[in-house]
């Protein structure tokens, strides 16, 4: 018997062997019942380990045989990959899948599919068993790897098909990916979430948390790296248990000290750290390794202790500070801190809230990501009053957002006259000529130059800093 190496779930060979074949099955059924290769259009709503999913949900569809669109209009198969973490999110996929009814009226050889940790909550998979009879296929996070074989059943059957067993979640390795981009990469080390959030629905939709081999991870890792990815952004829900149910343990720290050692040019970027498992050795580490993006995403939430604790939190506003003040004496300016906050958690005052404003002053974070608490069915902090009105929170929010801007703009304003190594992605938006870069601290600037340098990593150094974006130039070397 193989040696055990952790303490989760995997997916065994045997049953990815069984959706090859389904994969070739389908492969099939389509090419006989679709007079041109059809085409597939997947769409991705909320964050990046759902982007991730979304490009292994395309590379098993491109094993099958299909192409891709982004209009649905044009597709043979539509699938909406959803987000759970805010009522927002939900609503803009239901009017989404109700703007697909006549188009699958009127063509009813379209496949109409719908996944993520929407899907995985029993309300909602009853909602669309009801509502939407034109949806054909419905599965949940932990089945992701079947999709072969639901795919092939919602094809042939004459059933529509829901498949949403409720589980701890499994690792499936080696199934094949489609990524968007050729030069950045999302590489997920680690699933699920076990820290139960008092507002967070992602425990009950995505599972426990469970680790991929640091051998798994290194070995994609390379890969990357030898197929020319400059960026890779290493992705877990709290990538500081990375590594706890692996048997023997390895440390998130360790992990990128081993990627950090990989021959190349490039650069590890991470997300997200949860302040309460965030260690000084993982601090040392980022300072240490010369690979690593001096971007530290470390959302705090709330900057009052009697909410952190209603959050179940499992930290304070002055130890969140201690690792801040630790980092920063490390890495001084040239660290990012980013992080997330919620507005009007349920019982959350004023007085409260200030506290969230001053330490929001305190951490001088490059920019934040700024939610109004939203309830969601069945989480513990869905059941506690909530006097505050919705405009009352839309206010504190305004007022959040306004100081953010000031810190923001003053935050790049200590960058004027430097110099940075940046990673060119794309086109900017200052002007016609205009391309953009980010450096390490995930800063955006701006620069007039050729699109032939997109996809390479040059110095550029800051003219102007503006409140989100910096204008710079090129340095010759
Ligand atoms: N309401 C508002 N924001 C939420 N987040 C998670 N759950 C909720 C909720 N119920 C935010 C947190 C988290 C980010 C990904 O989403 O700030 O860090
Ligand atoms: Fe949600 Fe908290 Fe887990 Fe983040 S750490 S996914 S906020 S429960």
């Amino acid at each position: 018997m193989a040696e055990k190496t952790r303490t989760t779930a995997v997916v065994t060979e045997a049953q990815l062997l069984q959706q090859e074949l389904y994969s070739q099955k389908v492969e099939s059924v389509i090419s006989h019942r679709y007079p041109e290769t059809p085409k597939a259009c997947v769409v991705t709503y909320g964050c990046q380990q759902n982007v991730a999913d979304s490009e292994k949900i395309k590379g098993m569809l491109a094993r099958m045989g299909y192409e891709f669109t982004d209009k649905r209009d044009e597709a043979k198969l539509v699938i909406f990959n959803t987000c759970a973490v805010r009522e927002h999110a939900e609503d803009r996929v239901f009017g989404n899948v109700g703007r697909l009814k006549t188009y699958k009226q009127k063509n009813p050889d379209v496949i109409i599919a719908l996944c993520g940790c929407m899907m995985q909550q029993e309300h909602i998979a009853e909602r669309i068993r009801k509502s939407f009879p034109y949806v054909d296929l419905v599965f949940g996070t932990h089945v992701i790897h079947r999709l072969p074989e639901l795919l092939f059943r919602a094809l042939t059957g004459r059933k529509r098909v829901f498949e949403i067993p409720d589980m701890d979640g499994a690792i499936a390795e080696g199934l094949p990916i489609r990524r968007d981009s050729d030069k950045k990469a999302w590489l997920p080390i680690m699933y699920g979430c076990n820290n139960f959030c008092s507002y967070c629905i992602v425990p009950y939709v995505r599972g426990r948390e469970r680790s991929r081999t640091a051998e798994a991870v290194v070995d994609e890792f390379t890969r990357l790296v030898n197929d020319g990815y400059k960026e890779i952004t290493l992705l877990g829900q709290n990538v500081n248990s990375y590594g706890k149910d692996l048997i023997p343990q390895v440390s998130f720290a360790e992990l990128l000290r081993t990627l950090n050692g990989i021959d190349g040019d490039f650069r590890i970027r991470f997300m997200t750290s949860h302040p309460k498992d965030c260690t000084r050795e993982l601090i040392e580490t980022m300072a240490s390794c010369d690979k690593v993006a001096q971007h530290l995403h470390l959302p705090f939430q709330s900057g009052s202790n009697r909410i952190l604790k209603a959050m179940n939190r499992h930290y304070t506003r002055e130890s969140y500070m201690e690792l801040i003040n630790y980092a920063r004496e490390l890495m001084g300016d040239e660290l990012s801190i980013t992080s997330d906050i919620i507005v009007g958690f349920p019982g959350e005052t004023y007085e409260d809230f200030k506290e969230t404003l001053s330490l929001v002053e305190e951490v001088k974070a490059t920019s934040l990501f700024t939610f109004i608490y939203s309830p969601r069915k069945g989480t513990p902090a869905a059941e506690l009053d909530d006097p505050v009105s919705h405009d009352e929170k839309t206010k504190w929010f305004k007022e959040l957002t306004d100081l953010q801007e000031k810190i923001s703009a003053s935050q790049m304003a200590l960058h004027a006259g430097k110099t940075f190594k940046c990673y060119v992605y794309g086109k900017g938006k200052l002007g016609d000529n205009y391309i953009a870069a980010r450096n390490d601290g995930n800063l955006i600037i701006e620069f007039e130059g050729d699109e032939s340098l997109i996809g390479t990593f040059q110095k550029l150094k800051v003219i102007e800093p503006l409140t989100f974006v910096m204008r710079g130039e090129l340095v010759k070397e």
